[in-house]
């Protein structure tokens, strides 16, 4: 370690590269300018964004003070020995993977808030920064400005970490909040997301419960200290979330929200994605908009909740930002250590047909006596309870019934629903929600 004297001599001036030039790479540079005149005192050096790739220079010369700073080309950023640190924020697998392992291979440090990357590649990424004692940052890869990796690995390190349940996509809370409380259109509030810059390059990921999934996958690896990929996450958007289904969550007392879900149970790690009705005195429900939510549920600490914004420009590259600022320090100090992602156990993660839930199901059925009866007797025969009946709305010479049943097994309410959907009384399946 270094004495406090030899580090006022220490390094007068750091280099960063962008790589991406978008929302979140915008708000860095802003922050960077913005920070200037504090910087020395902060970090014992000048921070400096010495180039950034683009893919087109035109584009992007109006944001910058010194325009001969973008490039379109990575190479120089590589070769470049001034260069300690670089700050992918391209997003997607390639060319990102490719140059963030170039960028370690060649000494310098990485931050990145690329979920997609650190969900599918993380063990990869984390060995090459091993190997090459450099440091590999993505605290903005899950739930945007709100810390939860540095707290998890860190603050939190003591604990059994049993469940880590939350709001983790700023994009569909957004738009679930704008039809629950203002009766928006899906369509307008995903084009508000878009434009508010929450949304992802292609918003499908958003949309369909992937990005949730990729975040859920992080969050889970770090927690229970065993790999789970994005491919071991069952996820489930909200595009089929209807303004009927939040309007009979509303007579139930109930939010919809998009929750990820990971738990460390005695048959495996849970981990999913999926639209849940949460009861509106929970906390969860009051997570509007860009907000997150992130419950940690611990052994010692027991509960602990992260709330913040989850997505958009500033808040994102706050947290990038600490990542730049945590990393800075120890270059500053000659302290840099190289990044373990600490996973040494490999607990198997259970398939969504062995997880248990209770279901809201709306279904269209035809309107004639013993109707019920035969719905029930479905249910019953393939163990699935029926907890509550709650509506039957006339539709036509059909009735709308909606259904909630009591904590079954998935696989369980798969057959009762294949059943039912052959069945001559139900006209059709509508939605099946999740209900907490
Ligand atoms: P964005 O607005 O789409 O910006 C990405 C930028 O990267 C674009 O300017 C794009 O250039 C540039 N780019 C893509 N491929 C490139 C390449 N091969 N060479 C050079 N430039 C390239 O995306 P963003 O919202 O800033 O997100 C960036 C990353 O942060 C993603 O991993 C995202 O998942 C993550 N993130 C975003 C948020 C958020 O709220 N937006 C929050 C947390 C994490 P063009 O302009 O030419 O297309
Ligand atoms: N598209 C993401 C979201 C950005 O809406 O949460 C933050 O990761």
């Amino acid at each position: 370690m270094m004495k406090r004297d030899e580090m006022s001599m220490a390094q007068e001036e750091l280099n960063a590269a962008l790589l991406g030039f978008g929302t979140v790479g915008t708000g860095v540079y802003k922050i960077i300018q913005r920070q200037r005149p504090e910087m020395m005192q902060k970090l014992n050096t000048h921070l400096n964004i010495r180039s950034i790739l683009v893919r087109d220079v035109k584009k992007h010369q109006s944001k910058v003070e010194d325009p001969s700073i973008l490039t379109t080309s990575f190479e120089e950023i590589l070769e470049d020995p001034k260069i300690d640190l670089v700050i992918e924020l391209m997003g997607g697998i390639e060319p990102a993977f490719t140059y963030i392992r170039s960028a370690m291979e060649a000494g310098k440090s990485v931050v990145t808030a690329n979920k997609d990357l650190i969900a599918e590649h993380g063990g990869e990424l984390f060995q090459v920064a091993e190997e090459n004692h450099v440091e590999l940052r993505f605290e903005a890869a899950v739930a945007g400005g709100i810390p939860i990796i540095s707290p998890l690995k860190n603050s939190l390190a003591a604990n059994e970490i049993r469940r880590v349940m939350g709001i983790v996509n700023g994009t569909t809370n957004f738009i679930l909040s704008k039809m629950t409380d203002e009766g928006m259109d899906y369509g307008d509030a995903l084009a508000e997301a878009t434009r508010l810059g929450y949304a992802e390059a292609d918003p499908t990921a958003d949309v369909e419960g992937y990005d949730a999934g990729r975040k859920i996958a992080i969050l889970a690896t770090i927690a229970f200290h065993s790999r789970v990929t994005f491919h071991d996450v069952y996820t489930e958007g909200i595009t089929r979330i209807t303004a009927k289904d939040i309007s009979y969550a509303k007579t139930l007392g109930r939010v919809v929200k998009l929750i990820a879900l990971a738990q460390n149970t005695p048959d495996g790690i849970e981990a999913k994605v999926h639209p849940m009705l949460i009861p509106e005195n929970h906390p969860l429900a009051s997570v509007s908009g860009s907000y997150n939510a992130v419950y940690v549920d611990g052994d010692a600490v027991e509960d602990v909740m992260f709330y913040g914004r989850g997505a958009g420009e500033m808040p994102t590259a706050s947290a990038v930002m600490g990542d730049v600022f945590s990393i800075a320090r120890r270059i500053v100090e000659h302290s840099l250590g190289s990044t373990r992602d600490n996973v040494y156990r490999n607990i198997p993660v259970k398939k969504i047909d062995n997880t248990r839930s209770s279901y809201f199901i709306r279904m269209v059925v035809e309107d004639k006596p013993g109707v019920l009866a035969t719905i029930a007797s479905i249910f019953g025969n393939n163990s699935v309870s029926i907890e509550q009946v709650i509506q039957k709305n006339k539709i036509g010479a059909d009735a709308e019934l909606v259904i909630i049943t009591s904590n079954v097994k998935e696989r369980h309410i798969k057959d009762a629903l294949l059943i039912l959907e052959s069945s001559s009384v139900v006209r059709q399946i509508a939605t099946i929600i999740r209900v907490y």
